[in-house]
């Protein structure tokens, strides 16, 4: 049987590439096997938070994630830090993997760059060694993330490969499940359709956020970048050639479950395909923004879905982890 895990950073900041990248794909694919959804509050800390902001970004991620569809009666859902496993079989994994492998990550190339190298935290250069852990943990088989992620996933395979021919098959070497390309993979950035959509973008302009009024969300997709070569034929999907269209008629395709060639063929000019894909994208989200805001006002019971979470999980966890460590040779106290 399958087992699925992914996991999310708990930020405010959830966009529309997260939505369609990755958070449908867990609500769509939960029963698909045995299913174990993260908010990763660990990863969090490798880059500057105010305390109290992420306590409250760590509810209202499980909150939306529920809004979204995932249901506990389905699979675990659950925070990072109350599995202390995670941290611990981490440790065992960045006495697997090596500098080099996780120097040429381009996430921690790309964060670090922005403070400086010699600033950025310890955690935010082995972050992938914990993401790992995350995985490894479950005996995970399947991990859905967006496009973005298939670095990771690479390095988690390779180091569960390295630990199981140290030290015999402890870990299951899981497959990174991305969206096709045009289906959400990768969404870029409405202003600048060359970068991905991102939370940390220069501008908030480009990302479409979850929370996003049906106002904001038309006069970002109105202003959002076009190709310059106008005229007859305009829309098409072609990425290379077209960037910004072709992310429009990504969007639009991915709101409205149809494949973004084919919704091309029924747009002749920009204005009309902008003025679908707003009321597209304003549609998908009503219903997740409605439930947002019902749930959000009963913290109570989201505390409750993680507490079982977390009672689910942990001790599925904590036999990966025993194992390991025997691998290894770490004496079991007695
Ligand atoms: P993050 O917010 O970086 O923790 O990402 C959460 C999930 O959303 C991961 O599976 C990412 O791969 C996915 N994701 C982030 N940005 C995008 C994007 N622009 N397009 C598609 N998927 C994305
Ligand atoms: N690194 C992922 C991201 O930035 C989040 C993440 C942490 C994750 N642990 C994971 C994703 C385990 C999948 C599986 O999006």
């Amino acid at each position: 049987m399958a087992r699925i895990f992914s996991g999310i950073q708990p930020t405010g900041g959830v966009h529309l590439g997260n939505y369609l990248g990755a958070l449908r794909y867990w609500a769509e694919d939960q029963r698909a096997g045995e299913s174990y959804y993260c908010v990763v509050d660990l990863h969090a800390l490798t880059v500057p938070r105010d305390p109290a902001e992420l306590r409250d970004e760590t509810r209202a991620m499980a909150t939306l994630l529920l809004a979204t569809g995932l249901d506990p009666e389905a699979c675990t859902l659950f925070v990072q830090s109350h599995v202390p496993e995670h941290p611990q079989l981490a440790w065992l994994l960045e006495c697997t993997a090596s500098m080099g492998e996780l120097r040429r990550m381009t996430q921690f190339k790309d964060k670090a760059v922005k403070g400086g190298e010699e600033a950025a935290r310890v955690g935010l250069f082995t972050y992938p060694t914990l993401m790992a852990a995350d995985i490894l943990l479950y005996g995970t088989t399947h991990v859905p993330v967006g496009d973005d992620q298939r670095q990771h996933l690479e390095l988690t395979r390779d180091v569960a490969e390295r630990f199981n021919g140290r030290y015999g098959d402890v870990f299951v070497v899981p497959e990174a499940v991305i969206p096709p390309a045009g289906r959400g993979a990768r969404i870029m950035d409405l202003q600048d359709p060359t970068a991905k959509m991102s939370k940390s973008a220069e501008s908030d302009q480009g990302m479409i956020g979850l929370f996003d009024e049906p106002a904001v969300i038309g006069r970002k997709i109105r202003r959002a970048v076009t190709d310059a070569d106008g005229g007859a034929g305009a829309v098409r999907f072609d990425p290379d050639a077209k960037p910004g269209v072709s992310n429009l008629l990504q969007i639009l395709a991915g709101a409205t479950g149809r494949e973004p060639a084919d919704v091309a063929s029924d747009y002749g000019r920009y204005g009309d395909l902008k003025a679908a894909a707003a009321e597209a994208v304003t549609e998908m989200l009503r219903p997740i923004q409605a439930r947002y805001r019902e749930l959000r006002a009963d913290p109570a019971t989201v505390d409750k879905v993680l507490r079982a979470g977390a009672e689910r999980a942990q001790p599925v966890a904590a036999a990966t982890l025993a194992r390991a460590k025997e691998a290894v040779g770490l004496l079991p106290p007695r």
